[in-house]
This record gives C-alpha cells, structure tokens and sequence, in this order.
C-alpha cells in the first residue's frame, strides 16, 4: 500500500472541519474593534433593546428569524443561532455578535448586511461591547 503523507491527511481533515463547521468565524484582528462605553449599568431592556429594534429585529424577530437568531428578546440574543452562541457574557471582544456589527469579519457575515440597513454607529457597537463585557444583563 502507497503511504498517505501526514501533511496531506492534515489537509484533508482540515478541510473537512472547515465545511463541517459552515460560517464559523475566521481568525479576526480583534484589535479593530473600538472599545467598549464608559457607561456603567448598561442592559438589554434598557439600551440595547432600542438599538436591535431599529436595526436588527426586521430579520432576527418574530416575523423572518435570519440564521435562526432572535434579538427581540434578550433570552434569544443569549441563546443564538445557527451558529450557536454568538455572545459570550463577559468577553464581548470574542462574541461573534460584536464581531459582526463591527464589521472586522469578512464583508459577507458583517450585519447588518451593507446592502440592507445602515451599519452600527461606533458608539452603538461601543455600548454593545459595554452591555455584554458587564454579564450581558
Ligand atoms: C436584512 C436582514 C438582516 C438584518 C437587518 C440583520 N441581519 Fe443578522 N443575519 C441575517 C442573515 C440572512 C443571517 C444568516 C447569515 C448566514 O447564514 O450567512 C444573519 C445572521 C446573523 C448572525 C449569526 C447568527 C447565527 O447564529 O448564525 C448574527 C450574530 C446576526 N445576524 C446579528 C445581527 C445584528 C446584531 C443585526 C442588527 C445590528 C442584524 N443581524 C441585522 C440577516 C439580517
């Protein structure tokens, strides 16, 4: 029997786990992402809520559920969707939610998506990086 290299065996399990894992987020330069607000108490209810409202909730509500997410309340912002988790309480740098709004993950997963609604202010992702890095309350 011909010996498989182990480079190619690699090559090959890689590849596998890139389409078993679809859009998994690629390594991102998180270094990008402006920081989180000042702003102490920050929760969903009360300032996040408004921001998913304006933007978001016309596919991630009741009426289109887009890659199975609800930001229409914060147990389905928590829960997330296809992809899983998509907000880690505590670690907002690392939550694929930031990530996306602020658009330092290839142009296709950036949400809004740029053809659709207007992109997230600076200050809006900035609260939202404040709200989860407090516990995602
Ligand atoms: C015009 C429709 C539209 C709007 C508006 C929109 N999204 Fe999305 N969103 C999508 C679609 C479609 C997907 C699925 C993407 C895919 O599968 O490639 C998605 C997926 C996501 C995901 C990944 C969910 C998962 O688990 O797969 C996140 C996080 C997300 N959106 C956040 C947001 C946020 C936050 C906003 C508002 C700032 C927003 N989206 C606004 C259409 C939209």
């Amino acid at each position: 029997m011909k010996s498989v290299s182990p480079l190619a065996v690699a090559a090959v399990s890689l590849a596998l786990l890139s389409t078993a894992s679809g859009a998994k987020p690629k390594a991102v330069d998180l270094s990008k992402l402006p920081p989180a607000a000042a702003k102490p108490n920050v929760t969903y209810a009360a300032d996040i809520k408004p921001i998913f409202d304006g933007t978001c909730i016309k596919c991630h509500g009741a009426e289109k559920t887009k890659g199975k997410l609800r930001l229409d309340s914060l147990a389905g912002a928590l829960k997330g969707g296809d992809l899983g988790k998509v907000i880690v309480p505590g670690d907002s740098a690392n939550s694929f939610l930031v990530q996306a709004v602020a658009r330092i993950v290839p142009e296709d997963d950036a949400m809004p998506p740029a053809d659709k609604a207007k992109p997230l202010s600076k200050d809006q992702v900035a609260l939202i990086r404040a709200w989860i890095d407090q516990g995602a309350k």
